[in-house]
């Protein structure tokens, strides 16, 4: 078993990730500023004695640890649009660009593991479709978006920088989108708004015509190719695309969406905001061939989790909201 740092733990990925890694029955520090994640997300964990959290800003280096870190997961970046973009861009390059650098010094003085993760955001608007790892990308350094796009593109140069020249042992996953518990309703991503908004009798906001597509990745299946992918020989170091290769448009998610939670929400159009990719799917062959790993949680499965989760969330099915 081994001591685990999850940066950005009690976030949507890094809560399910902290649980896996504790009922797996190694010792886990959570380290987050609780910026976009929330400790309701890791409360649970808080009776098990291999459990503990730190709330610190990756920013600033953590200091001095009691005990020996033998894996670090870096995940601390807020992932949803409204979180990471206008007013604050800037704290999210700090959070990509320094907070790598303080998580590589940490396993580089720890000779840990480190894995980092990355985003299909690194593509951009991508003029390669499906997306290989091989592929470099179409992005705007100048957007709106530049700040998450460009700061996890330098968090990848620094990774492999630190492999090159100061011998970390990196993993480097780039992710597509992932759904599911736990995911914030309020964050503004599409399949939480849309879940929330049909849940709520709201009508559904389709960004642009809805035609643009994007793959879906259950967190259960998600968590699982973290996991190998840590556990993967030394020198395996990535990157490699992980998420779900099925590829849905957006109008398509909103029709599924409003058919299973039975509401009569209509579907309104807002303008597409600038930048946003058209289509995203990942080539996951290299996932396949090293990790063996395929995703097994087709989006219909997926999407009745994520709604009974909500309904529970959102108190709706206890009759709170029928009222
Ligand atoms: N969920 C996805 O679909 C997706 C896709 C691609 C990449 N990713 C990456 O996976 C990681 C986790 O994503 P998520 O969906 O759980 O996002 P999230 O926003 O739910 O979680 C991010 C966590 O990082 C924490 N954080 C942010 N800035 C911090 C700072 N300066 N110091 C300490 N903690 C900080 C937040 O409080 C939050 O708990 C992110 O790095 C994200 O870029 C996620």
């Amino acid at each position: 078993m081994s001591n685990i740092l999850v940066s950005g733990g009690t976030g949507f990925l890094g809560a399910h990730l902290c649980a896996r890694l504790v009922a797996d029955g190694n010792l886990v520090v959570c380290v987050d500023n609780n910026y976009t994640g929330s400790i309701e997300n890791i409360e649970e964990l808080f009776n098990r004695p291999n459990f503990f959290f730190i709330k610190h800003d990756v920013t600033n280096p953590l200091g001095k640890l009691t005990r020996h870190i033998d894996q670090i997961y870096n995940l601390a970046c807020p992932a949803s649009p409204p979180a990471y973009q206008g007013k604050h861009a800037i704290m999210t390059t700090k959070t990509n660009v320094l907070g790598a650098i303080n998580m590589l010094e940490l396993a580089k003085s720890n000779n840990a593991t480190i894995l980092q993760t990355s985003t299909s955001e690194v593509y951009g608007d991508p003029l390669e479709h499906p997306q290989k790892e091989t592929y470099r990308g179409n992005v705007n350094p100048i957007s709106m978006r530049a700040c998450y796009d460009e700061g996890k593109r330098c968090a990848e140069s620094l990774f492999f920088d630190y492999y090159r020249n100061e011998g970390v042992d990196i993993k480097v996953v780039r992710i597509f989108n992932a759904y599911g518990p736990k995911m914030n309703p309020d964050d503004g991503r599409v399949i939480s708004n849309f879940i929330c908004q049909a849940l709520r009798g709201e009508a559904i906001t389709i960004y642009g015509d809805g035609s643009q597509t994007r793959s879906f990745c259950y967190v259960d299946d998600l968590i699982e190719v973290i996991v190998r992918m840590m556990g993967s020989k030394r020198g395996f170091t990535g990157p490699v695309n992980i998420g779900n290769p099925g590829e849905f448009t957006i109008r398509e998610l909103a029709e599924k969406v409003i058919a299973k939670v039975g509401g009569k929400s209509k579907i309104v159009y807002h303008s597409l905001p600038s930048d946003d990719p058209t289509r995203r799917r990942p080539d996951i062959t290299l996932a396949k061939s090293k990790l063996d790993w395929e995703p097994k949680i087709a989006l219909d499965e997926g999407l009745d989790r994520t709604i009974a989760y909500f309904e529970q969330k959102l108190g709706i099915g206890l009759g709170v909201l029928a009222i």
